[in-house]
Protein backbone atom coordinates (compact mmCIF):
# COMPACT_ATOMS: atom_id res chain seq x y z
CA UNK A 1 0.00 0.00 0.00
CA UNK A 2 1.17 3.55 -1.07
CA UNK A 3 0.79 5.32 2.62
CA UNK A 4 1.65 8.98 0.97
CA UNK A 5 -1.76 8.87 -0.66
CA UNK A 6 -4.85 6.85 0.01
CA UNK A 7 -7.42 6.65 -2.91
CA UNK A 8 -11.08 7.80 -2.73
CA UNK A 9 -14.05 5.55 -2.00
CA UNK A 10 -17.48 6.90 -3.19
CA UNK A 11 -19.28 9.17 -0.65
CA UNK A 12 -22.59 11.58 -0.52
CA UNK A 13 -20.27 14.18 -1.96
CA UNK A 14 -18.54 14.12 -5.11
CA UNK A 15 -15.40 14.56 -5.01
CA UNK A 16 -14.82 14.65 -8.88
CA UNK A 17 -15.43 18.31 -9.01
CA UNK A 18 -14.64 19.43 -5.14
CA UNK A 19 -12.69 22.68 -7.06
CA UNK A 20 -16.22 23.96 -8.44
CA UNK A 21 -18.45 22.87 -6.08
CA UNK A 22 -15.85 24.17 -3.60
CA UNK A 23 -16.04 27.64 -5.79
CA UNK A 24 -19.55 27.87 -6.29
CA UNK A 25 -21.08 26.48 -2.99
CA UNK A 26 -23.30 28.51 -0.83
CA UNK A 27 -24.75 27.44 2.52
CA UNK A 28 -28.18 29.07 1.37
CA UNK A 29 -28.16 26.01 -0.31
CA UNK A 30 -28.16 24.08 2.69
CA UNK A 31 -31.52 26.24 3.89
CA UNK A 32 -34.13 24.21 2.00
CA UNK A 33 -33.05 20.86 3.94
CA UNK A 34 -34.78 22.47 6.89
CA UNK A 35 -38.59 23.02 8.09
CA UNK A 36 -38.12 27.09 8.81
CA UNK A 37 -36.81 27.61 5.00
CA UNK A 38 -40.45 27.18 4.32
CA UNK A 39 -42.30 28.46 7.92
CA UNK A 40 -39.55 30.98 9.17
CA UNK A 41 -40.30 29.14 12.38
CA UNK A 42 -36.74 28.57 13.97
CA UNK A 43 -35.42 26.06 16.73
CA UNK A 44 -32.57 23.56 16.29
CA UNK A 45 -33.95 21.19 18.68
CA UNK A 46 -37.14 21.28 16.58
CA UNK A 47 -35.29 20.78 13.61
CA UNK A 48 -32.88 17.55 15.37
CA UNK A 49 -36.14 16.19 16.42
CA UNK A 50 -39.83 17.24 16.35
CA UNK A 51 -38.79 17.40 12.36
CA UNK A 52 -38.84 13.87 11.75
CA UNK A 53 -41.48 12.93 14.74
CA UNK A 54 -43.65 14.66 12.56
CA UNK A 55 -43.20 12.84 9.45
CA UNK A 56 -44.98 9.48 9.16
CA UNK A 57 -41.85 7.83 7.51
CA UNK A 58 -39.51 8.39 10.42
CA UNK A 59 -41.81 9.03 13.82
CA UNK A 60 -40.86 5.79 14.46
CA UNK A 61 -37.15 5.07 13.34
CA UNK A 62 -34.86 4.48 16.44
CA UNK A 63 -33.46 8.18 17.46
CA UNK A 64 -31.23 7.00 20.38
CA UNK A 65 -29.58 3.57 20.65
CA UNK A 66 -28.48 3.94 24.76
CA UNK A 67 -26.09 1.65 25.54
CA UNK A 68 -24.39 1.11 28.83
CA UNK A 69 -23.26 -1.74 30.98
CA UNK A 70 -26.58 -1.74 33.87
CA UNK A 71 -28.85 -0.19 31.18
CA UNK A 72 -30.10 -0.35 27.49
CA UNK A 73 -32.85 1.21 25.96
CA UNK A 74 -34.32 2.57 22.66
CA UNK A 75 -35.61 6.08 21.83
CA UNK A 76 -37.60 6.42 18.55
CA UNK A 77 -37.70 10.35 17.17
CA UNK A 78 -41.38 10.43 18.86
CA UNK A 79 -40.25 9.15 22.41
CA UNK A 80 -37.22 12.04 22.27
CA UNK A 81 -39.65 14.48 21.13
CA UNK A 82 -42.46 13.93 24.13
CA UNK A 83 -39.71 13.37 26.46
CA UNK A 84 -37.79 16.36 25.44
CA UNK A 85 -41.71 18.69 25.93
CA UNK A 86 -42.43 17.10 28.84
CA UNK A 87 -38.47 18.42 30.29
CA UNK A 88 -39.40 21.94 28.22
CA UNK A 89 -42.47 22.02 30.37
CA UNK A 90 -40.63 21.50 33.49
CA UNK A 91 -38.78 24.12 32.72
CA UNK A 92 -41.29 26.01 31.73
CA UNK A 93 -43.84 25.70 34.99
CA UNK A 94 -40.09 26.50 37.21
CA UNK A 95 -39.98 30.21 35.59
CA UNK A 96 -37.12 29.35 33.02
CA UNK A 97 -37.04 31.48 30.06
CA UNK A 98 -35.59 32.40 26.54
CA UNK A 99 -31.92 33.10 26.70
CA UNK A 100 -31.61 31.64 30.72
CA UNK A 101 -28.47 29.42 30.75
CA UNK A 102 -29.30 25.59 32.06
CA UNK A 103 -26.59 23.75 32.75
CA UNK A 104 -25.91 19.99 32.59
CA UNK A 105 -23.55 18.00 34.91
CA UNK A 106 -24.34 14.52 34.66
CA UNK A 107 -23.56 11.48 32.41
CA UNK A 108 -24.43 10.48 29.55
CA UNK A 109 -28.45 8.80 29.68
CA UNK A 110 -31.81 9.35 28.18
CA UNK A 111 -32.10 12.13 30.72
CA UNK A 112 -30.14 13.68 29.49
CA UNK A 113 -30.75 14.07 26.34
CA UNK A 114 -34.35 14.83 27.12
CA UNK A 115 -33.28 17.58 29.22
CA UNK A 116 -30.70 19.28 26.47
CA UNK A 117 -33.42 19.17 24.11
CA UNK A 118 -35.62 20.41 26.57
CA UNK A 119 -33.74 23.41 27.41
CA UNK A 120 -33.26 24.66 23.70
CA UNK A 121 -36.92 23.94 23.32
CA UNK A 122 -37.92 26.58 25.64
CA UNK A 123 -35.50 28.84 23.52
CA UNK A 124 -33.00 28.64 26.77
CA UNK A 125 -28.92 28.06 26.83
CA UNK A 126 -27.68 25.31 27.63
CA UNK A 127 -24.18 24.25 29.26
CA UNK A 128 -23.13 21.19 29.09
CA UNK A 129 -20.36 20.22 31.66
CA UNK A 130 -17.90 16.93 32.11
CA UNK A 131 -18.96 14.83 34.76
CA UNK A 132 -15.53 13.95 35.69
CA UNK A 133 -15.22 17.91 36.72
CA UNK A 134 -14.91 18.78 40.45
CA UNK A 135 -15.97 21.42 42.75
CA UNK A 136 -14.09 24.37 41.24
CA UNK A 137 -14.19 23.45 37.66
CA UNK A 138 -18.33 23.33 38.27
CA UNK A 139 -17.65 26.43 40.29
CA UNK A 140 -16.23 28.97 37.52
CA UNK A 141 -18.45 27.99 34.82
CA UNK A 142 -21.40 28.25 36.89
CA UNK A 143 -20.51 31.53 38.33
CA UNK A 144 -19.12 32.94 34.76
CA UNK A 145 -22.46 31.80 33.07
CA UNK A 146 -24.81 32.91 35.65
CA UNK A 147 -26.21 30.15 34.96
CA UNK A 148 -30.36 29.87 36.72
CA UNK A 149 -30.80 26.24 36.80
CA UNK A 150 -28.72 22.89 37.32
CA UNK A 151 -29.61 19.23 35.98
CA UNK A 152 -27.57 16.97 38.06
CA UNK A 153 -27.41 13.63 39.59
CA UNK A 154 -27.58 13.14 43.86
CA UNK A 155 -23.92 11.97 43.62
CA UNK A 156 -22.37 14.97 41.93
CA UNK A 157 -24.65 17.40 43.71
CA UNK A 158 -21.66 17.28 46.70
CA UNK A 159 -19.18 19.28 43.93
CA UNK A 160 -21.83 21.94 43.46
CA UNK A 161 -21.33 24.91 45.49
CA UNK A 162 -24.71 25.77 45.16
CA UNK A 163 -24.47 28.27 48.54
CA UNK A 164 -21.91 30.21 46.94
CA UNK A 165 -23.45 30.35 43.54
CA UNK A 166 -26.57 33.59 43.94
CA UNK A 167 -27.46 33.06 40.41
CA UNK A 168 -28.13 29.27 40.94
CA UNK A 169 -32.13 29.19 41.60
CA UNK A 170 -33.23 25.29 41.20
CA UNK A 171 -31.33 22.66 41.02
CA UNK A 172 -33.44 19.26 38.83
CA UNK A 173 -32.03 16.09 40.18
CA UNK A 174 -31.72 12.72 38.69
CA UNK A 175 -32.24 9.87 40.47
CA UNK A 176 -33.26 9.30 43.98
CA UNK A 177 -32.04 11.94 46.50
CA UNK A 178 -33.14 13.37 50.46
CA UNK A 179 -32.86 16.22 49.01
CA UNK A 180 -35.99 18.16 49.67
CA UNK A 181 -37.29 21.82 49.43
CA UNK A 182 -38.00 24.71 47.07
CA UNK A 183 -34.99 24.63 45.28
CA UNK A 184 -34.63 20.95 44.30
CA UNK A 185 -36.88 19.61 41.58
CA UNK A 186 -37.42 15.83 41.35
CA UNK A 187 -36.45 15.14 37.95
CA UNK A 188 -38.88 11.99 37.51
CA UNK A 189 -41.47 12.94 39.42
CA UNK A 190 -41.71 16.11 37.63
CA UNK A 191 -41.84 14.60 34.22
CA UNK A 192 -44.26 12.13 35.33
CA UNK A 193 -46.97 15.37 35.82
CA UNK A 194 -45.86 17.22 32.89
CA UNK A 195 -47.63 17.28 29.31
CA UNK A 196 -45.89 15.31 26.06
CA UNK A 197 -47.11 18.50 24.25
CA UNK A 198 -44.92 21.66 24.08
CA UNK A 199 -45.16 24.58 21.86
CA UNK A 200 -41.61 25.25 21.08
CA UNK A 201 -40.35 28.51 21.21
CA UNK A 202 -39.60 30.02 17.65
CA UNK A 203 -36.01 31.97 18.25
CA UNK A 204 -33.92 33.75 15.63
CA UNK A 205 -30.84 31.85 13.58
CA UNK A 206 -28.54 34.45 15.61
CA UNK A 207 -29.97 33.69 18.86
CA UNK A 208 -27.98 31.71 21.49
CA UNK A 209 -28.69 28.16 22.44
CA UNK A 210 -25.35 26.62 23.43
CA UNK A 211 -22.17 27.59 25.84
CA UNK A 212 -19.43 25.56 25.85
CA UNK A 213 -16.25 26.39 28.18
CA UNK A 214 -12.83 26.36 27.22
CA UNK A 215 -9.43 26.66 27.74
CA UNK A 216 -6.71 29.37 26.94
CA UNK A 217 -2.87 30.10 27.64
CA UNK A 218 -4.49 32.73 29.97
CA UNK A 219 -7.03 33.07 32.74
CA UNK A 220 -9.75 31.52 33.66
CA UNK A 221 -12.28 29.22 30.83
CA UNK A 222 -14.17 31.16 28.45
CA UNK A 223 -17.76 30.24 27.52
CA UNK A 224 -18.23 30.03 23.80
CA UNK A 225 -21.22 31.28 22.87
CA UNK A 226 -22.87 29.51 19.55
CA UNK A 227 -26.29 30.24 18.38
CA UNK A 228 -29.11 28.25 16.08
CA UNK A 229 -27.48 29.30 12.23
CA UNK A 230 -24.95 26.84 13.49
CA UNK A 231 -27.55 23.93 12.36
CA UNK A 232 -26.89 24.87 8.71
CA UNK A 233 -22.90 23.62 9.28
CA UNK A 234 -23.84 20.42 11.52
CA UNK A 235 -26.29 19.04 8.91
CA UNK A 236 -24.34 19.88 5.60
CA UNK A 237 -20.67 18.79 7.46
CA UNK A 238 -22.76 15.41 8.67
CA UNK A 239 -23.75 14.96 5.23
CA UNK A 240 -20.37 15.24 3.37
CA UNK A 241 -17.91 14.87 5.86
CA UNK A 242 -19.56 11.90 7.99
CA UNK A 243 -21.13 10.85 4.93
CA UNK A 244 -24.64 9.92 7.10
CA UNK A 245 -26.89 8.05 5.19
CA UNK A 246 -30.76 7.79 6.39
CA UNK A 247 -30.13 4.08 7.43
CA UNK A 248 -26.65 4.58 9.40
CA UNK A 249 -26.02 3.81 12.89
CA UNK A 250 -23.58 6.12 13.95
CA UNK A 251 -21.61 6.46 17.11
CA UNK A 252 -19.64 9.50 18.13
CA UNK A 253 -17.59 8.66 21.02
CA UNK A 254 -17.50 11.84 22.71
CA UNK A 255 -19.06 13.53 25.97
CA UNK A 256 -21.25 16.50 25.73
CA UNK A 257 -19.58 18.11 28.04
CA UNK A 258 -16.86 18.76 24.63
CA UNK A 259 -18.12 20.27 21.70
CA UNK A 260 -17.96 17.08 19.56
CA UNK A 261 -20.36 15.56 21.49
CA UNK A 262 -22.63 18.32 21.07
CA UNK A 263 -22.09 19.40 17.28
CA UNK A 264 -21.32 15.72 16.29
CA UNK A 265 -23.34 13.28 18.89
CA UNK A 266 -26.08 15.06 19.04
CA UNK A 267 -26.60 17.67 16.11
CA UNK A 268 -25.40 16.17 12.84
CA UNK A 269 -26.98 12.95 13.21
CA UNK A 270 -30.01 14.04 14.63
CA UNK A 271 -30.74 16.84 11.55
CA UNK A 272 -29.99 14.18 9.29
CA UNK A 273 -32.36 11.79 10.41
CA UNK A 274 -29.84 9.06 11.13
CA UNK A 275 -29.66 6.29 14.29
CA UNK A 276 -27.19 8.25 16.84
CA UNK A 277 -25.72 5.19 19.44
CA UNK A 278 -24.38 6.80 22.34
CA UNK A 279 -22.23 4.19 25.01
CA UNK A 280 -22.12 4.54 28.54
CA UNK A 281 -19.54 3.49 30.72
CA UNK A 282 -15.42 3.22 30.59
CA UNK A 283 -13.07 2.46 27.86
CA UNK A 284 -12.40 -1.14 27.03
CA UNK A 285 -10.87 -2.10 23.93
CA UNK A 286 -13.06 -5.18 24.42
CA UNK A 287 -16.30 -3.61 25.18
CA UNK A 288 -15.49 -1.08 22.28
CA UNK A 289 -15.02 -3.59 19.29
CA UNK A 290 -18.35 -5.08 20.94
CA UNK A 291 -19.96 -2.07 20.90
CA UNK A 292 -19.28 -1.74 17.18
CA UNK A 293 -20.39 -5.04 16.53
CA UNK A 294 -23.23 -5.39 18.85
CA UNK A 295 -24.68 -2.33 17.32
CA UNK A 296 -23.93 -2.91 13.98
CA UNK A 297 -22.09 0.41 13.62
CA UNK A 298 -21.66 1.90 10.34
CA UNK A 299 -20.23 5.63 10.81
CA UNK A 300 -17.80 6.01 13.97
CA UNK A 301 -16.09 9.39 15.02
CA UNK A 302 -13.65 9.30 17.73
CA UNK A 303 -10.30 10.17 18.60
CA UNK A 304 -6.60 9.59 18.07
CA UNK A 305 -6.16 8.55 21.74
CA UNK A 306 -8.62 6.03 21.44
CA UNK A 307 -7.53 4.78 18.04
CA UNK A 308 -3.89 4.84 19.76
CA UNK A 309 -5.19 2.63 22.84
CA UNK A 310 -7.33 -0.12 20.39
CA UNK A 311 -3.91 -0.41 18.51
CA UNK A 312 -1.67 -0.81 21.39
CA UNK A 313 -4.10 -3.91 22.33
CA UNK A 314 -3.05 -5.64 19.44
CA UNK A 315 -5.12 -6.70 16.33
CA UNK A 316 -5.41 -10.01 17.36
CA UNK A 317 -8.58 -8.73 19.39
CA UNK A 318 -10.04 -7.12 17.06
CA UNK A 319 -10.18 -10.29 14.82
CA UNK A 320 -12.71 -12.22 17.09
CA UNK A 321 -14.97 -9.45 16.22
CA UNK A 322 -17.21 -8.75 12.83
CA UNK A 323 -17.03 -5.15 11.83
CA UNK A 324 -18.24 -5.64 8.45
CA UNK A 325 -20.96 -3.08 9.00
CA UNK A 326 -18.39 -0.46 9.88
CA UNK A 327 -18.11 1.29 6.03
CA UNK A 328 -16.55 5.14 7.89
CA UNK A 329 -14.46 6.21 10.39
CA UNK A 330 -13.63 9.53 11.73
CA UNK A 331 -10.95 11.33 13.73
CA UNK A 332 -10.73 14.59 15.65
CA UNK A 333 -9.27 16.69 18.52
CA UNK A 334 -5.68 15.81 17.91
CA UNK A 335 -2.95 15.01 15.23
CA UNK A 336 -3.87 11.85 13.47
CA UNK A 337 -0.62 10.01 13.20
CA UNK A 338 -0.03 8.19 9.67
CA UNK A 339 0.91 4.95 11.99
CA UNK A 340 -2.79 5.18 13.00
CA UNK A 341 -3.84 5.64 9.70
CA UNK A 342 -2.11 2.40 8.40
CA UNK A 343 -3.33 0.28 11.62
CA UNK A 344 -6.89 1.54 10.64
CA UNK A 345 -6.34 0.32 6.91
CA UNK A 346 -4.69 -3.13 8.44
CA UNK A 347 -7.19 -4.12 11.48
CA UNK A 348 -10.14 -2.40 10.38
CA UNK A 349 -9.58 -2.21 6.61
CA UNK A 350 -10.72 1.48 6.32
CA UNK A 351 -9.22 4.61 6.16
CA UNK A 352 -9.65 6.69 9.24
CA UNK A 353 -10.40 10.29 7.97
CA UNK A 354 -8.67 13.31 10.26
CA UNK A 355 -10.92 16.07 10.60
CA UNK A 356 -9.99 19.50 12.17
CA UNK A 357 -11.89 22.34 14.36
CA UNK A 358 -12.49 23.66 17.97
CA UNK A 359 -14.68 24.22 20.38
CA UNK A 360 -14.76 27.72 18.35
CA UNK A 361 -15.81 26.83 15.34
CA UNK A 362 -18.85 24.65 15.62
CA UNK A 363 -18.24 22.15 13.33
CA UNK A 364 -15.64 20.80 11.47
CA UNK A 365 -13.57 23.06 8.79
CA UNK A 366 -10.63 21.34 7.46
CA UNK A 367 -11.57 17.36 6.44
CA UNK A 368 -10.63 14.40 4.59
CA UNK A 369 -13.86 13.56 2.55
CA UNK A 370 -14.77 10.06 1.81
CA UNK A 371 -13.92 10.79 -1.46
CA UNK A 372 -10.99 12.52 -1.04
CA UNK A 373 -7.50 10.98 -1.55
CA UNK A 374 -5.98 11.11 1.10
CA UNK A 375 -2.39 12.06 2.12
CA UNK A 376 -1.57 10.03 6.14
CA UNK A 377 -0.41 12.72 8.37
CA UNK A 378 -2.84 15.64 6.97
CA UNK A 379 -5.77 17.38 7.89
CA UNK A 380 -7.30 17.17 4.83
CA UNK A 381 -9.07 19.99 2.42
CA UNK A 382 -11.49 23.08 3.12
CA UNK A 383 -14.61 22.15 3.65
CA UNK A 384 -16.82 23.47 0.93
CA UNK A 385 -17.51 27.45 1.53
CA UNK A 386 -15.10 27.75 3.93
CA UNK A 387 -11.87 29.82 2.88
CA UNK A 388 -8.70 28.63 4.71
CA UNK A 389 -5.58 30.27 4.49
CA UNK A 390 -2.14 30.72 6.18
CA UNK A 391 -1.40 33.78 7.32
CA UNK A 392 1.63 35.48 8.80
CA UNK A 393 1.46 37.74 12.12
CA UNK A 394 0.17 40.80 10.14
CA UNK A 395 -2.67 39.13 8.80
CA UNK A 396 -0.92 37.99 5.02
CA UNK A 397 -1.26 34.91 3.43
CA UNK A 398 1.29 32.98 2.69
CA UNK A 399 2.50 30.70 -0.36
CA UNK A 400 2.83 27.10 -0.29
CA UNK A 401 4.52 25.32 2.00
CA UNK A 402 5.36 28.20 4.17
CA UNK A 403 4.15 28.05 7.87
CA UNK A 404 2.05 30.51 9.56
CA UNK A 405 -1.07 30.74 11.61
CA UNK A 406 -3.81 28.60 10.66
CA UNK A 407 -6.57 31.14 10.07
CA UNK A 408 -10.12 31.25 8.34
CA UNK A 409 -11.85 33.89 6.67
CA UNK A 410 -15.29 35.06 9.31
CA UNK A 411 -17.70 34.18 9.35
CA UNK A 412 -19.12 30.91 8.84
CA UNK A 413 -22.53 29.71 9.80
CA UNK A 414 -21.21 27.52 12.96
CA UNK A 415 -18.85 30.19 14.24
CA UNK A 416 -19.11 31.20 17.87
CA UNK A 417 -20.91 34.38 17.94
CA UNK A 418 -19.49 35.59 21.19
CA UNK A 419 -17.38 34.88 24.40
CA UNK A 420 -19.63 34.68 27.09
CA UNK A 421 -19.14 38.58 28.80
CA UNK A 422 -15.77 39.22 27.52
CA UNK A 423 -16.20 40.93 24.16
CA UNK A 424 -12.23 42.10 23.71
CA UNK A 425 -11.42 38.20 24.63
CA UNK A 426 -13.97 37.61 20.97
CA UNK A 427 -12.58 40.48 19.19
CA UNK A 428 -8.91 39.11 19.96
CA UNK A 429 -9.40 36.08 17.71
CA UNK A 430 -10.37 38.26 14.39
CA UNK A 431 -7.51 39.84 12.48
CA UNK A 432 -8.00 41.53 9.11
CA UNK A 433 -11.27 39.60 8.59
CA UNK A 434 -9.75 35.89 9.50
CA UNK A 435 -10.25 33.60 12.64
CA UNK A 436 -7.00 32.79 14.21
CA UNK A 437 -7.47 29.87 15.29
CA UNK A 438 -3.92 29.67 17.46
CA UNK A 439 -2.64 26.41 15.70
CA UNK A 440 0.25 26.96 12.78
CA UNK A 441 0.01 24.60 9.97
CA UNK A 442 1.05 25.20 6.61
CA UNK A 443 -0.60 24.31 2.87
CA UNK A 444 1.11 22.61 0.34
CA UNK A 445 0.58 22.82 -3.33
CA UNK A 446 -2.28 20.73 -3.80
CA UNK A 447 -4.24 22.66 -1.26
CA UNK A 448 -3.67 20.05 1.47
CA UNK A 449 -3.58 21.27 5.15
CA UNK A 450 -0.69 19.72 7.26
CA UNK A 451 -0.84 20.95 11.42
CA UNK A 452 2.61 21.92 13.14
CA UNK A 453 1.56 22.58 16.61
CA UNK A 454 -0.23 24.88 19.41
CA UNK A 455 1.32 28.76 18.78
CA UNK A 456 -0.10 29.00 22.57
CA UNK A 457 1.11 27.13 25.86
CA UNK A 458 -2.41 25.38 25.48
CA UNK A 459 -2.10 21.62 26.26
CA UNK A 460 -3.95 19.16 24.28
CA UNK A 461 -3.91 15.83 26.82
CA UNK A 462 -5.77 12.85 25.24
CA UNK A 463 -7.37 15.43 23.27
CA UNK A 464 -8.47 17.20 25.66
CA UNK A 465 -7.62 20.82 26.16
CA UNK A 466 -6.29 22.32 28.92
CA UNK A 467 -5.03 25.86 30.02
CA UNK A 468 -1.52 26.14 32.09
CA UNK A 469 -3.05 28.53 34.00
CA UNK A 470 -5.84 27.14 35.86
CA UNK A 471 -3.71 23.91 36.33
CA UNK A 472 -1.02 26.52 38.05
CA UNK A 473 -3.69 28.78 39.91
CA UNK A 474 -5.16 25.16 41.60
CA UNK A 475 -1.27 24.09 42.38
CA UNK A 476 -0.08 26.81 44.29
CA UNK A 477 -3.41 26.70 46.01
CA UNK A 478 -1.88 24.33 48.02
CA UNK A 479 -0.20 25.16 51.50
CA UNK A 480 3.23 23.54 50.20
CA UNK A 481 3.73 24.71 46.40
CA UNK A 482 4.69 28.50 46.08
CA UNK A 483 5.08 29.11 42.46
CA UNK A 484 3.96 26.91 39.73
CA UNK A 485 4.68 26.41 35.58
CA UNK A 486 2.61 23.49 33.72
CA UNK A 487 3.65 22.59 30.46
CA UNK A 488 2.46 19.68 27.70
CA UNK A 489 5.18 17.63 27.34
CA UNK A 490 4.75 15.07 24.20
CA UNK A 491 3.68 11.40 24.87
CA UNK A 492 3.11 8.74 21.99
CA UNK A 493 -0.48 7.47 23.48
CA UNK A 494 -1.69 11.01 24.99
CA UNK A 495 -0.34 13.01 22.43
CA UNK A 496 0.88 15.13 25.52
CA UNK A 497 0.73 15.08 29.03
CA UNK A 498 0.59 17.66 31.80
CA UNK A 499 4.44 18.20 33.53
CA UNK A 500 4.17 21.01 36.31
CA UNK A 501 7.11 22.61 37.78
CA UNK A 502 6.78 23.59 41.21
CA UNK A 503 8.80 25.79 44.23
CA UNK A 504 8.02 25.28 47.54
CA UNK A 505 7.03 26.78 50.76
CA UNK A 506 9.40 27.37 53.43
CA UNK A 507 8.91 24.16 55.99
CA UNK A 508 8.48 21.85 53.20
CA UNK A 509 10.81 19.24 51.78
CA UNK A 510 10.60 17.20 48.81
CA UNK A 511 8.78 13.60 49.00
CA UNK A 512 7.17 11.15 46.95
CA UNK A 513 4.11 11.29 49.57
CA UNK A 514 3.64 15.15 49.06
CA UNK A 515 4.36 14.97 45.46
CA UNK A 516 1.04 12.80 45.19
CA UNK A 517 -0.59 14.75 47.84
CA UNK A 518 -0.65 17.59 45.06
CA UNK A 519 -1.24 15.75 42.31
CA UNK A 520 -4.39 14.73 44.41
CA UNK A 521 -5.06 18.00 45.06
CA UNK A 522 -5.36 19.34 41.34
CA UNK A 523 -7.02 16.10 40.94
CA UNK A 524 -9.79 16.49 43.10
CA UNK A 525 -10.26 20.49 42.65
CA UNK A 526 -10.22 20.43 38.67
CA UNK A 527 -10.59 17.14 37.34
CA UNK A 528 -8.59 13.71 36.72
CA UNK A 529 -7.60 15.03 33.09
CA UNK A 530 -6.27 18.30 34.36
CA UNK A 531 -3.61 16.87 36.71
CA UNK A 532 0.11 16.78 36.37
CA UNK A 533 1.32 13.35 35.26
CA UNK A 534 4.82 14.51 36.33
CA UNK A 535 5.71 17.17 39.45
CA UNK A 536 9.08 18.60 39.57
CA UNK A 537 10.50 20.62 42.29
CA UNK A 538 12.69 23.56 40.83
CA UNK A 539 14.25 26.15 42.95
CA UNK A 540 12.97 29.10 40.88
CA UNK A 541 10.21 28.71 38.32
CA UNK A 542 11.36 31.35 35.05
CA UNK A 543 9.67 34.52 34.98
CA UNK A 544 9.06 37.53 32.49
CA UNK A 545 10.24 41.05 34.29
CA UNK A 546 6.63 41.15 33.92
CA UNK A 547 6.02 37.99 36.06
CA UNK A 548 4.75 36.16 33.44
CA UNK A 549 6.05 32.39 33.98
CA UNK A 550 8.09 31.68 31.02
CA UNK A 551 6.48 28.14 29.89
CA UNK A 552 8.74 28.39 26.95
CA UNK A 553 11.43 28.20 28.42
CA UNK A 554 10.38 25.76 30.68
CA UNK A 555 9.74 23.43 27.75
CA UNK A 556 12.99 23.49 26.14
CA UNK A 557 14.74 23.17 29.46
CA UNK A 558 12.43 19.79 29.67
CA UNK A 559 13.09 18.67 25.55
CA UNK A 560 16.83 19.66 25.82
CA UNK A 561 16.18 21.79 23.44
CA UNK A 562 17.87 25.27 22.68
CA UNK A 563 16.16 28.26 24.70
CA UNK A 564 15.86 30.79 22.23
CA UNK A 565 14.95 34.35 23.13
CA UNK A 566 15.23 34.93 27.06
CA UNK A 567 16.20 38.54 27.04
CA UNK A 568 12.48 39.48 28.97
CA UNK A 569 14.07 36.67 31.40
CA UNK A 570 13.72 38.31 35.24
CA UNK A 571 17.41 38.66 36.72
C1 LIG B 1 -7.64 22.23 19.23
C2 LIG B 1 -9.05 22.52 19.51
C3 LIG B 1 -13.16 20.25 17.91
C4 LIG B 1 -13.12 19.01 18.54
C5 LIG B 1 -12.14 18.66 19.59
C6 LIG B 1 -11.10 19.66 19.98
C7 LIG B 1 -6.44 20.53 18.19
C8 LIG B 1 -8.32 19.49 16.82
C9 LIG B 1 -7.19 18.43 15.31
C10 LIG B 1 -6.65 17.67 14.23
C11 LIG B 1 -4.50 18.30 14.94
C12 LIG B 1 -6.28 19.08 16.17
C13 LIG B 1 -5.98 21.87 17.66
C14 LIG B 1 -7.16 22.77 17.91
N1 LIG B 1 -7.02 19.73 17.10
N2 LIG B 1 -8.44 18.69 15.76
N3 LIG B 1 -7.45 17.01 13.38
N4 LIG B 1 -5.30 17.63 14.09
N5 LIG B 1 -4.94 19.02 15.98
O1 LIG B 1 -11.63 20.91 20.29
O2 LIG B 1 -10.86 21.30 22.63
O3 LIG B 1 -11.51 23.23 21.14
O4 LIG B 1 -9.39 21.93 20.75
O5 LIG B 1 -7.43 20.81 19.16
O6 LIG B 1 -4.86 22.31 18.37
O7 LIG B 1 -6.83 24.13 18.00
P1 LIG B 1 -10.89 21.88 21.27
Amino acid sequence: MNMQRIETKSGNFNMNNYGETYQNFNWDEAKSNFSWHTTGKVNIAYEAIDRHAENPDKADQTALIYSAPDREEKLTFTDLKQSSNQFANVLKKHGVEKEDRVFLFMPRSPEFYAAFLGILKVGAIAGPLFEAFMEQAVRDRLEDSEASMLVTTPDLLERVPFNDLPHLKKVVLVGESDQKGEAYIDYHAEMKEASKSFDVEWVDLEDGMLLHYTSGSTGKPKGVYHVHNAMLQHYQTGKWVLDLKEDDIYWCTADPGWVTGTSYGIFAPWLNGVTNLVRGGRFSPEQWYETLQEKEVTVWYSAPTAFRKLMSAGEDIVKEYNLTNLRHVLSVGEPLNPEVIAWGMSALELRIHDTWWMTETGGQLICNFPALDMKPGSMGKPFPGIVASIIDNEGNELPPNQMGNLAIKAPWPSMMRAIWKRPEKYESYFLNGWYISGDSAYKDEEGYFWFQGRLDDVINTSGERVGPFEVESKLIEHPAVSEAGVIGKPDPERGEIIKAFITLNDGYSESEELLEEIRQFVKKGLSAHAAPRELEVKDTIPKTRSGKIMRRLLKSWELGLPTGDVSTLEE
